[in-house]
């Protein structure tokens, strides 16, 4: 058995939060530090063109997402560390699996979907969607095969667009041979959910997110505005439902979770609960807050990692490329 490869791709729009930190980065970061795999981990720049057209925000965004994971002590000399658009061989083979990647297949596509049913609701269903909305599914699945990546740890939505990858490679080594490792999704299910300003899960499309670096007085007017309930100090609180605890529990130990779950019931107040949050958030991330500012001054460290990463990822892709050409025929004359 050849050691397991661990893939994740981050879409380069917007701000990492402390739902994305909690959930995708900091386990991330953890698992590169295991012997026995060799992890993988990509700006995928080209993904964030499918919803974003702005061009400044694309590039603030990947330097802001490439920042978070380095000050957070990704070690990018086990792991590699690249950006997608630096690797040509994705979008090269991304075109080789496009020809053996049914249409049907690709109708079936849960965001493309989504896309054409709110269209049909007023007449053009074809309305806003792009080719690259469409294919989606097939530059992702070029990114994870391109690697052999045997694990992609994944949230909920993305589980479809694996399944989609596992199909397109079997259909790939069934014309031309066992070339692409069959990947799987790692759908952790016990990742916390942290809910976010208004209640509902902190998501950049719910605007209620709480972005992971904000400098400690931002945090602490954030984390000010969460929603509660309007019970009173020394009036005892549901500690099962409670939006500063689907937070808190993500931060604390099991004394401290016991403790707080103790003063709830005692019936803490909303004001000294919110204090007690802000600490324990800004406690973890404060010297990581601190090596991020200092990285966004210096961003030529930071591309010089990304080259450095692209240079390892290439070490691979380049080859397994040419044997994948040579396979559909594409070669010298005369060979
Ligand atoms: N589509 C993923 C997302 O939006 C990001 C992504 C792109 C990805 N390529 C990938 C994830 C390859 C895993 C593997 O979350």
């Amino acid at each position: 058995m050849n050691q397991a490869t661990v893939l994740t791709g981050i879409t380069t729009t917007g701000t990492p939060h402390l739902g994305n930190y909690v959930g995708a980065i900091r386990p991330a970061i953890v698992a590169s530090h295991a012997l026995q795999t060799q992890s993988c981990y990509f700006l995928a720049d080209y993904h964030a063109l499918i919803k974003c057209q702005d061009p400044k925000q694309v590039r603030q965004s990947s330097l802001e997402i490439a920042a978070t994971w380095l000050a957070l002590g990704l070690d990018t000399e086990r792991a590699i560390f690249y950006r997608q658009s630096d690797i040509p061989e994705i979008t090269e083979l991304a075109w080789l699996l496009t020809c053996v990647t049914a249409k049907g297949l690709m109708n079936r596509a849960h965001a493309y979907k989504a896309a054409v049913a709110e269209n049909e609701t007023h007449g053009d269903a074809d309305k806003g969607i792009t080719m690259g909305l469409f294919s989606y599914p097939i530059l992702m699945a070029a990114d994870i095969l391109l690697f052999k990546a045997t694990q992609v740890p994944v949230g909920k939505d993305q589980i479809q667009h694996i399944e989609m990858a596992r199909d397109i490679a079997l259909r790939f080594n069934y014309l031309y041979g066992e070339y692409f490792v069959i990947p799987e999704a790692v759908v952790d299910e016990k990742a916390a959910t942290l809910l976010g300003l208004d209640g509902r899960k902190m998501s950049k499309s719910y605007q209620n997110t709480i972005p992971l670096f904000e400098p400690e007085t931002k945090l602490k007017k954030l984390i000010n505005k969460i929603k509660t309930n309007s019970l009173l100090p020394g009036e005892a609180k549901d500690s099962e439902n409670c939006n500063l605890l689907s937070i808190y529990r993500a931060f604390a130990n099991q004394d401290e979770m016991n403790y707080i779950q103790q003063r709830y019931l005692e019936g803490i107040g909303w004001g000294e609960m919110k204090q007690i949050l802000f600490d324990k958030i800004n406690q973890e991330i404060k010297p990581a807050r601190e090596r991020y500012q200092q990285l966004l001054t210096q961003p030529e460290l930071i591309e010089t990692q990304l080259q450095q990463g692209a240079i390892k990822a290439r070490a691979i892709a380049t080859p397994f490329l040419q044997q994948l050409r040579q396979a559909v025929g594409i070669a010298p004359i005369g060979n």
